[in-house]
This record gives C-alpha cells, structure tokens and sequence, in this order.
C-alpha cells in the first residue's frame, strides 16, 4: 500500500466512526438501575436496584432528587438533517407514608444540561427555583399537587413541560382509572414520533400498553431535541411524606437510518410497484459497525489498526475541502451495497448446482464464498427475472432499512443482466422445519431452551415489526421453513416477499392469497386481508410445531385423514392433558411449566376469532415472565363467516406446495 492509499483507507475509517457516532439509534433497557450507568443528583438514591428519588426519611422537609443516564443521546443527526423519534417505557410508584400529606411528583426529562437537578417543591427538581428559565427541558410531568404558580388543573395530572413548569397540555389520568398518588405501581410509556410530530403517553397499572394513549400532543419536537440531549428523571416533595420510585426503564430512538440502501428502482421497476421508502429504523445493534470493522480489519493486526486511524484523524483536517471526501461519504454510509454480477458469479462458482441450499418462493438460494472478504453468503436469484421483479423490490426495499437481531441480515443486492439478486448472511443451522423434522429424525432433537428461545426472538422481531416500526411491517409469510436459525439457533425470520409496509392505523389493503394453508388464518383464507393478527396467527401455528414437533396439518398415521395441529393441541387442552402435545422426541426433557406456556400461547395466537388473538408485545411478555399466561377457553372457539370457508383440508392438501409432505423435506426447503 502507498501511503496515499493508507490515508484514504484510514480517513475513511475515521469517517465511518464519525458517522455512526453521529447517528446511531440506541436501545436501552435497564430492568434494574445500577451505580455504573446514572448519576444521581439530590436526595436520590439507589436501592435494590430501584431508584429512589426522594428523601425517605427525615420528613417532613423538602426534598429533590434526579436520577441521570451518564451517556450523552444523539437525538438529532446533522449529516442527514434526521431528529429522531423515541420510544421510552418505565415503571413508577408514588407511595405516601401519611396520605394526607401529598405532592409534588416526578417527571421524565431530555436536557442538554446533564447537571439539570432542581428545586424542591413545585418545580419537581426540574427548575431552579432562584433561575426559573436556566434550566432547559422537554419532560412529561407526573404531578400529584396543584401548583397555581404553574397552571395546574387539579392534583393528579400529566403534561408537557418545555423549558417551563406551566404545561402545554395536561390530562387527568383518572379518564382512565389510574390514581398517581394510589402508591400502585403504574407503568408509564411516552412515545414520540418525529414523522407525525404527536407526542403520546400511556399509563397503567398492568404491564400492558393500553390502545388509547392518555395525553396526545401534536407538537415538533425537532427544535428542541438537540444533537446530544441527557435523559433522566426528577421529583421533589414539599414537607410532604411522598415517595417516588422507578424500577425499571427503557428508552429507545428510532429514526435514523445510517444504512440507506441507495436503490434505482426506476431502472428495474414496473411501474405498478410504487417503490417503497426506507423504514426508520430502530435498533441498539451496532452489527453494522462491526462487520465494517471485520472485513476492512482483516489481516491487519489490531495495532496496525489504530495507528491508521490515529493517522487518519491526524490527516483528516487536510483532506477536508477535498472533492472527494463527499463520493468518499456517499459510499460509507450505504451499509447493504451493491454487488457486481460477476462477483457473485465467482463466489457461487457460476451458479454451480452444487452451491444450491434450496428454492423458495423467490428463487433459487445459492451457498456464496467471498474469499476476498473472506465471508461465507446466501444469495437469492429470481427464476425469472421479469416475474420475480415485483417481489424483488418489496422485498429490497422492506428489508434493506430493517434492524433486528431475529432478522436475516441483507448484505447487498445485485441488478444486473437481467437477473436480480440478493445477498444475505448465511445461516448455518438452515431452516426451523429441517431442523425440527428433518434433524430430529436422525437422532438430533432440537432441545428445549433452544426450542424456547426460537419462541422469543420470534416474539421479538414480530413486535419490532408490528409495533416498533414507524412504518408497521406484515410478513404475511410466517412458516418454519422461513424461520432460520444461526450458528447459536437464535431465530432469524427471513423471507420478506410478500411483506408490505402499513401505515400504522390504515385498514389493511387486499392482496392475493399467498403463503401455506395450515398456517394462515381463517379470516385470512376467507377475506385475503393480511393483519398483524394473520401474522399472529402463524406465529401461533409456528409455536405450536416447536412444542409438539407436529407439521401444521399432517396425516395421521392409522386413519390416513389429514390432521389439523391447531385442532389437534386444542383437543388435548379440553381433555385437560394439553402436556401431552409436547414433542415426544424430547423424551419429556423440558421444563414442564414453560412447555404449557409455549402450548397455550400457540393456542390463544391460532385462536379462530381474530380479536381474541393477544398483540405480540403480549406474548413477549408472557414468554419473558413480565405477565401471567393469557386464559385459553376449552373449547375451540367456532366462527362463522357470511358463507362457509372455501377450502376443506381435503382441497388445501392438493392444493398446496409439497412441504406438507414429511418426506419431501430435507434438503428441498433448506433456505427460503
Ligand atoms: C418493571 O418492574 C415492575 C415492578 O418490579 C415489574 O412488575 C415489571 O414487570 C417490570 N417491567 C419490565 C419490563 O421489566
Ligand atoms: C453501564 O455501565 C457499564 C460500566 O461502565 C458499561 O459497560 C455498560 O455498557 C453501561 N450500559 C449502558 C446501557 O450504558
Ligand atoms: C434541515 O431541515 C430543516 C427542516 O426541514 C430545514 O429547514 C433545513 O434547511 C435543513 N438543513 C439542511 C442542512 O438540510
Ligand atoms: C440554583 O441556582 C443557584 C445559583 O446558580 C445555585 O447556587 C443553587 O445551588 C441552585 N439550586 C439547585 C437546587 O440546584
Ligand atoms: C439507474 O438509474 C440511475 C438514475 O437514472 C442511474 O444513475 C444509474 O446508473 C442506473 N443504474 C443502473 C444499474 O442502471
């Protein structure tokens, strides 16, 4: 290497750090507080892995507490002009040692001041009582005394605070049956969506998010959350005995996207498939930094390394009015890229039949070798270039902004000769249906916490996409076979051919009737309308399989008829011996309890009616222990439609693709 090279090489990899410090989402999630990540301002303090706020003792005086994250959150990214959005949920208590002695509250904040701690009293260890307008804040106040100073409506409230104590807007969260000062534990979520620029918080005394939000503010946020804002939370009593707690805490922000896919789908398109924007994204994850890191790291010792970098900052000030340090940028930034044909071509050995992994309903799936980067793919390669088209770019542009460690990671795409194809990392372990069929038939069970686990990430990346995303994501194709699993048989959903984005609280558009029978819904089959409740309805059957190793409609071995799992669990749940729907491969070694958790969740998923189906974010925190196991009734219950389904077992087993037959598995549907 020259050194002109080295430079380029080295500013380039300072560049990439500048950016994704610039602009990266974060993912917090605090189940318990710990010394090490806040900083405690006042009469806070830290129990048992639960903040306190207040003094506890020593009343009645007057005391104020705040509690702040150490690290700085960009909240604005000046490369692409891009606020974010955020997403925060906490649990709280405000508890009262003599009940007739009451006020003032806590608040959560952003501010730029990471030393904000206020006054005792109404200002809520917010504001200064001899500064009023030093401190600088966006908060959301949780007020339990009528402040006339501040505008206060009554002595149970909720508002938004800018730079001020008196409320942009406040709501009585007795609307909806919650009492600030009950000493209940209240669960609290504060949502911000720069896009619809609406602030919206939740409250409850359970652990699930209700429908309806309490306050709605529309409000643009975007002049005040600067590029790095300090996040944390405050409270304060006035002669009073209140206590303030906070156990636990999540935040995240969502919106920035450093990995746009710079696509032309124009060149490509039809003109029936309007092209879909990039999806915000939410995601902790750094993968993205990391892979960078490894494939620009390879062969250079660590030290090597960070010489270069130094050098690189060093260099950086001169090569800034450079031309090409914009192109230079433009190519750092698009994280999946484009790859050559022929690259591909040389890494999949001219499409050799021996690289083949499977075909799906895309294409064929190809094993890839990229020696120069030194990675092992999978890449996808449309059958017909003009038919595949369509789900090409649905598929192109859904996946290429989603971030989800349960998701298969694009790593690019190609356009070119005709042929569209897509590169992604490759899983190891193969599909959930090979490895649960066909592996266990050779000795090789899949065990239990590995099969739990697969329940969970599901859940996870199904909430991500029905819940999380700005833009609400519906797989529509949700089937063990689309399921992979990676070298630690974490679940990885793949296949997004036929997903669409919604908007979220858009009636679902009508689309053709598309994946496996025994796993869409009944409504689904009916009306062809996809929901996040069809997708429920798979991850439903799709659980049901990890817990019984039964495919989702199977012949029975003495009669010959054609079985359906949902039925088939559901009969041995009204006979009361639902256990006995577990895997028998297993030989019963599985945690009994969690085994009827999995069976009973799959039920209440694949439940017939649609609106009795829990929201992922339910089943997540059933799954994590955060919430008791929803009640499945007995009997399965019965729907009727206008006229009755269109397909009988019969009709759906000729009429679907041959994965129903246990034997025509293997290698057939290895990667989807
Ligand atoms: C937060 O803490 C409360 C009380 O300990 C608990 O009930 C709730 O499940 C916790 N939530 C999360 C998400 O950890
Ligand atoms: C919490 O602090 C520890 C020790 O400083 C650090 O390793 C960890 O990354 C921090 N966690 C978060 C979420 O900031
Ligand atoms: C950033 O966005 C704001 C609001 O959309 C706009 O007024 C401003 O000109 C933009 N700045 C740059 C550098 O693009
Ligand atoms: C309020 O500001 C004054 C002057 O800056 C400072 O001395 C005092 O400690 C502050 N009070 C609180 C509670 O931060
Ligand atoms: C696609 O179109 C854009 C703009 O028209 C052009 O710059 C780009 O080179 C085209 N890409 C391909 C692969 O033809």
């Amino acid at each position: 290497m020259n050194p002109r090279t080295l430079l380029v090489f080295s500013t380039s990899l300072f560049l990439f750090h500048l950016l994704l410090v610039s602009s990266e989402n974060v993912n917090l999630d605090f189940p318990v507080f710990s010394f090490r990540n806040f900083t405690l301002l006042g009469d806070s303090y830290l129990r048992n892995g639960v903040l306190g706020l207040t003094r506890e003792l020593e009343v009645p005086t007057s005391s104020s507490g705040c509690v702040i994250y150490n690290h700085p959150i960009a909240f604005f990214d000046p490369e692409t002009n891009v606020t974010a959005s955020f997403s925060t949920r906490f649990a709280f208590s405000i508890g009262n040692i003599n009940p007739s002695s009451f006020g003032d509250g806590l608040t959560f904040f952003m501010s730029p001041n990471n030393q904000i701690w206020g006054s005792a009293g109404g200002y809520l260890g917010l504001v200064n009582s001899s500064q009023l307008t030093k401190n600088r804040f966006t908060a959301i106040e949780f007020d339990t005394r009528q402040d006339l100073r501040f505008n206060d409506p009554d002595e149970n409230h909720v508002g938004l605070d800018i730079d001020s104590l008196i409320s942009i807007k406040t709501a009585n969260p007795m609307l909806q049956s919650v009492n600030l000062k009950s000493g209940n534990l209240i669960t609290a979520w504060i949502d911000y969506m720069n896009e619809k620029k609406k602030v919206e918080v939740f409250l409850s005394y359970s652990s699930f998010k209700p429908e309806k939000p309490l306050l709605t503010v529309r409000i643009d946020l975007s002049v005040y959350l600067k590029e790095f804002m300090y996040v944390g939370f405050s409270a304060s009593t006035e002669g009073s005995t209140e206590l303030h707690y906070i156990e636990n805490w999540s935040f995240q922000t969502m919106g920035f996207h450093p990995m746009r896919p710079r696509i032309h789908p124009h060149n490509v398109s039809d003109s029936s498939v309007p092209h879909t924007p990039p999806i915000p994204v939410s995601d902790s994850s750094n993968r993205h930094h990391k892979r960078i890191g490894l494939g620009l790291g390879i062969g250079f010792p660590a030290l090597f390394c960070s010489a270069l970098i130094v050098f690189g900052w060093v260099s950086v000030k001169k090569w800034r009015d450079i031309k090409t340090e914009k192109s230079l940028k433009a190519e750092l930034v698009t994280g999946p890229r484009q790859y050559s044909y022929k690259e591909i071509k040389s890494a999949t050995r001219g499409f050799n039949s021996s690289r083949i992994l499977g075909h799906g309903a895309f294409g064929t799936v190809y094993k890839a070798f990229f020696t120069d980067l030194g990675t092992i793919s999978a890449v996808k390669r449309s059958k017909h270039a003009h038919e595949g088209k369509t789900e090409f770019l649905a598929e192109l542009s859904i996946i290429a902004c989603l971030r989800h460690k349960n998701l298969v990671p694009l790593q690019g795409w190609c356009v070119e000769k005709g042929e569209l194809l897509l590169v992604y990392e490759f899983m190891p372990h193969g599909s959930l249906d090979k490895v649960l069929y066909a592996e266990s038939e050779h000795g090789n069970p899949l065990q239990w916490s590995y099969r739990y686990n697969i329940a969970v990430g599901l859940a996870s990346v199904l909430t991500y996409l029905h819940q999380e995303c700005e833009q609400q994501v519906i797989h529509r194709d949700i089937k063990a076979s689309n399921i992979m699993l990676d070298g630690n048989y974490n679940a990885r959903l793949g296949d997004f051919g036929l997903a669409r984005i919604m908007d979220h609280g858009k009636s679902p558009v009508s689309t053709l009737t598309a994946g496996t029978m025994g796993y869409l819904a009944p409504e689904y089959l009916q009306y062809g309308k996809a929901t996040e409740k069809t997708d429920v309805f798979s991850y439903g059957v799709v659980i049901l399989e990890l817990a019984s190793g039964r495919r989702p409609i199977e012949r029975e071995a003495e009669s010959h008829r054609m079985v359906n799992l949902v039925d088939w669990v559901w009969r041995l749940h009204s006979e009361g011996k639902i256990i006995e729907a577990a895997d028998k491969i297993m030989n019963g070694d599985f945690d009994e309890k969690g085994m009827e958790t999995l069976l009973l969740i799959g039920l209440s998923c694949a439940n017939p009616n649609s609106m009795e189906r829990p929201p992922m974010r339910g089943v997540l925190q059933i799954l994590n222990n955060e919430a008791e196991p929803m009640v499945v009734p007995k009997a399965k219950p019965t729907l009727t439609f206008s006229n009755s389904l269109p397909l009988s077992i019969d009709d759906i087993v000729l009429d679907c693709d041959d994965s129903l037959m246990p034997d025509s598995q293997g290698n057939q549907t290895q990667l989807k």
